[in-house]
């Protein structure tokens, strides 16, 4: 390797990450990333199959709508204030879960590789600043029954009406099976 490339490699390695990194640090902030977005996909998973189950997509939505939101903000409580957690998508149907600033960039990225034949990661973490990470973990429409209510929708008139007058601003339908959806995010600080 020339003396060139080496510096222009340095140099490369220290724009991508202005901290240092700690390994144990980076170890824990993986251990709660990955408890904590398990924690809440099993919480919404849970629920949403019992609602589909006792009264059909319609019940169901109107489930997603009234405690989603909640049951999210509910798991995030149970980790005290150092971990916050959150859905994000590019394409929200609840405005409250619209990715913004950095966020919005990390999905789009994500979904550019995706598009280009690249197997997503598990998780991703973003150094914030000196004492703040965030951990992303990619959601995918991984269900046929996500199609249901993200897919062509327009199928289930009622659904639809419904969905409409709820989300008057919804950007999430159109999907198909295996399309990024969105990410769960846990910010984390030490
Ligand atoms: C019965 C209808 C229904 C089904 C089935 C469903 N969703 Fe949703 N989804 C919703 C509704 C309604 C919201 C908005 C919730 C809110 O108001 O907070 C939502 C919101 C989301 C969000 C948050 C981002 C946003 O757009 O607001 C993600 C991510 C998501 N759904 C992924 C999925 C995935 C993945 C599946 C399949 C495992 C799935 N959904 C199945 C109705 C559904």
């Amino acid at each position: 390797m020339t003396k060139l490339t080496l510096i222009a490699l340095c140099s490369l390695s220290l724009m991508a990450n202005p901290y240092e990194s700690n390994k144990e640090e980076m170890e824990s902030v993986v251990k709660t990333g990955q408890e904590v977005s398990v924690d809440l996909l099993k919480t919404l998973g849970k629920n949403l199959k019992k609602h589909m189950k006792a009264g059909g997509p319609i019940a169901a939505a109107k489930f997603c709508t009234t405690q989603a939101y909640g049951l999210t903000e509910s798991v995030d409580g149970k980790y005290g204030k150092d971990v916050q957690v959150k859905r994000i998508s590019l394409k929200d149907r609840n405005p409250a879960n619209a990715a913004v600033g950095k966020e919005k960039v990390i999905l789009e990225s994500l979904d550019n590789l995706q598009k280009n034949g690249v197997v997503l990661p598990p998780y991703l973490v973003e150094r914030v600043n000196k004492d703040t990470y965030k951990f992303y973990k990619p959601l995918a429409i991984n269900k046929q029954v996500c199609l249901k209510c993200h897919g062509d929708i327009g199928k289930n008139q009622k659904l639809s009406q419904y969905l409409t007058k709820a989300y008057p601003n919804d950007k999430a339908t159109g999907y198909s099976m295996g399309d990024l959806r969105g990410a769960v995010v846990i910010t984390i600080k030490k």
